[in-house]
């Protein structure tokens, strides 16, 4: 059993990751603003794991609060979720991003080690790739600029985590690179929160078929792909937590490799909007209203992972279909209709 600070725990991915950690034996401590999730995912970790974890709301940004917290908690290893996430609002508010994600990042580092805490977890994004030359995408496909402030507060903090490995001879960080996590708990009882119009694919069709939007406007269907829509690498949200078990254990049973790694969390496989679509047509039976739209700028064409080195290295292999996927969201939309 070991002591793990999640950062960002109330949010979608963190939330999921919690009651893993506590269904693995670990106990688990947030830290959240609540700034993009509700108080109430606490209520749903400890009903779907058994126990409530500590939890304390203040923003990162605050360093004298997460210093407090660090000496207050004999923490063991952290997972770091905690940021600001929507690309389009990264572009219009750049500082935001930079302090958000990136104060925030530089005041649990500096937390971390005047207290002795070693181990990281640091959510990154496949946004770091931008568009491969060649697919799948690899841990050693280049990283290319970013498109946009939020894309580049994950380049950097990565790099943040390196140049801190090379400051301490024990300091160390995995990234995990998220491709599209998507889905809901089995239960149907935890999922993905937006507030206000989502901006991804995935709550914006439950809540059009749902009757919250009017249509979905599918962004382009003129790539260069088989259906002319933009393809994916879509994973579920408990596969993805349960890669954060994984590496979490990795890190504080000394079983990494070197100070900072790096893996890509994927299946594999890539599907197009159009497939998504037909996915959750087929298993909810909802006809879902939507229309071609312009590219999204910003947009990636195709891209899906290698998932070699996260199947190999961590042990860790997602096992979730599409159409599990799309179920399961759907369960969740119908459940938060249900409990408003
Ligand atoms: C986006 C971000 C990425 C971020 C991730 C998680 C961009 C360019 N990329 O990934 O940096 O890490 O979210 O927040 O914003 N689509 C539609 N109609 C919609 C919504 C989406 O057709 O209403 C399409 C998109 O064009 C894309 C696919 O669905 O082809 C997936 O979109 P989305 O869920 O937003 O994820 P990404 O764009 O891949």
């Amino acid at each position: 059993m070991s002591k793990i600070l999640v950062t960002g725990g109330t949010g979608y991915i963190g939330s999921h990751t919690a009651i893993e950690l506590i269904k693995s034996g670990h106990e688990v401590l947030i830290i959240d603003d609540l700034s993009n999730s509700k108080i109430e995912a606490l209520d749903i970790i400890e009903k779907l794991s058994g126990k409530r974890p500590v939890f304390e709301q203040f923003k990162l940004r605050d360093s004298a609060k997460v210093d407090d917290f660090f000496e207050e908690y004999d923490i063991d290893a952290v997972i770091h979720f905690a940021a600001s996430k929507a690309v389009g609002e990264s572009v219009a508010f750049p500082m935001k991003y930079y302090k958000n994600n990136l104060v925030s990042l530089a005041n649990v580092v500096d937390a971390m080690s005047v207290n002795n805490v070693k181990n990281i977890v640091f959510s990154s994004s496949a946004t770091v790739y931008g568009q491969p030359d060649k697919l799948p995408a690899t841990e050693e496909t280049p990283i290319l600029p970013a498109e946009s402030p939020y894309g580049n507060t994950k380049q950097i903090g990565e790099e943040m985590l390196l140049d801190q490995t090379k400051a301490s001879d024990t300091f160390t960080a995995i990234a995990l690179r998220y491709f599209n996590p998507i889905g809901a708990h089995e239960s149907g009882e935890n999922g993905e929160l937006p507030m206000g119009t989502p901006n991804n694919l995935m709550p914006f069709i439950t809540q059009t078929a749902i009757g919250l939007r009017d249509e979905l406007k599918i962004f382009g269907d003129d790539y260069n792909t088989p259906d002319g829509t933009a393809v994916r690498d879509y994973i579920h949200v408990v596969d993805i937590a349960k890669a954060h078990i994984k590496a979490v254990e990795r890190m504080i049973d000394g079983k990494t490799e070197s100070q900072f790694e790096v893996f890509n969390l994927g299946t594999g496989k890539g599907f197009s909007v159009k497939q998504v679509i037909e996915s959750f047509e087929k298993t909810t039976g909802v006809n879902l209203n939507y229309s071609i739209a312009p590219r999204r700028i910003g947009d990636v064409e195709q891209i899906y992972a290698s998932t070699e080195k996260a199947n190999e290295i961590l042990g860790w292999r997602a096992d979730k279909t599409l159409d599990e996927m799309t179920l399961s969201a759907w369960k969740w939309e119908k459940h938060l209709k249900e409990n408003k």
